[in-house]
């Protein structure tokens, strides 16, 4: 049976951490991985837009010398003929080695795996889990605060629809010593699921409003988007859009050492005057996200360098 990454717990701690050591082996000796993948095809199934998360997938695999095709959204796929992701899955596994997949409906890659032959990742599914943006995510923070353990990290924003969100607290809950500080409209609070696994972990967190009030106190600050397109109506997405504007003023109220993460794409809620703070570190993030993925590609397919 192939190996998939439906969810960040599907690896355990150790398993991650042998992958972030393989990512940081990529960065630094990037010309013994650059046959690793030869003759290998990466399909990549986006049923909703992407530019990081698909590129970088696609930069990683070439980056191992592989092959990769796919589709960018549903309308350019059998889906729009009403082909369920179970077929196209199965027809996948004749033309490539690993799928990442990205869907609108949470769940979607979870039920192609059951079907598939070969791996596979989920890159996004609705508003519930992104696995590989948290592996990137512990990649930036390991790399910059040298551990896992002991943060206080701030979420900040849509933290209902922000599937980021869900997964790197999941992630972050089998740490040490974490405390979650979750910065939201009460419009926007994390959903009970997660809440309700902090509780039982005896993890401390607070739900709060206001980003100023925490401010002093985090380690990581992790800024998100209003997930638009998962309102349903556009009066309450403009309601609550820019609830949170990361500016200059609030980054004096924090730490000389914190750092600001965020997926990205953003839209207001980081002024671009934030973007030269040395503790600024969205941009390089994206930058980890193709060596962790290119560590991904070659744990899962098995592949010994
Ligand atoms: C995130 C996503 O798709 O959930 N983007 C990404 O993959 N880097 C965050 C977002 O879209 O807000």
């Amino acid at each position: 049976m192939p190996r998939h990454l439906l969810n960040p717990m599907d690896f355990s701690v150790e398993e991650l951490d042998k992958l972030m050591d393989l990512a940081g082996d990529i960065e630094r000796n990037p010309d013994k991985y650059a046959h690793a993948c030869d003759r290998k095809i990466l399909a990549t199934c986006f049923y909703e837009p992407s530019t990081r998360t698909r590129l970088s997938f696609e930069s990683a695999m070439y980056h191992l010398g592989g092959h990769v095709l796919g589709f960018s959204s549903a309308n350019s796929s059998s889906a729009a003929k009403g082909e369920s992701v179970s077929d196209t899955i199965r027809m996948i596994g004749c033309y490539a080695d690993i799928c990442a997949m990205r869907h609108p409906k949470e769940g979607a890659p979870l039920v192609a795996s059951e079907k598939a032959e070969i791996p596979v990742i989920n890159a996004g599914d609705g508003g519930h889990q992104h696995p590989t943006q948290t592996l990137t995510d512990l990649l930036t923070i390991r790399s910059t605060k040298g551990h896992l353990d002991h943060q206080t990290i701030g979420l900040c924003g849509d933290l209902k629809f922000g599937r980021t969100v869900h997964s790197l607290i999941e992630a972050l809950s089998r740490y040490e010593g974490m405390h979650f500080v979750l910065i939201s409209p009460p419009e926007l609070r994390v959903p009970e699921y997660i809440t309700d696994l902090l509780k039982e972990k005896n993890i401390p967190f607070e739900e709060v409003i206001s980003l100023d009030e925490a401010m002093p106190q985090l380690d990581i600050l992790y800024m998100t988007r209003v997930q638009r397109e998962r309102f349903f109506n556009e009066e309450d997405y403009i309601r609550m859009k820019d609830f949170y504007i990361l500016n200059n003023d609030k980054m004096a109220l924090a730490k000389e050492d914190m750092i600001v993460m965020h997926p990205l794409p953003r839209v207001n809620e980081i002024a671009l005057e934030v973007d030269s703070d040395p503790r600024a570190l969205y941009f390089k993030q994206a930058q980890y996200g193709m060596y962790i993925r290119m560590a991904l590609i070659l744990t899962l397919l098995e592949v010994e360098v």
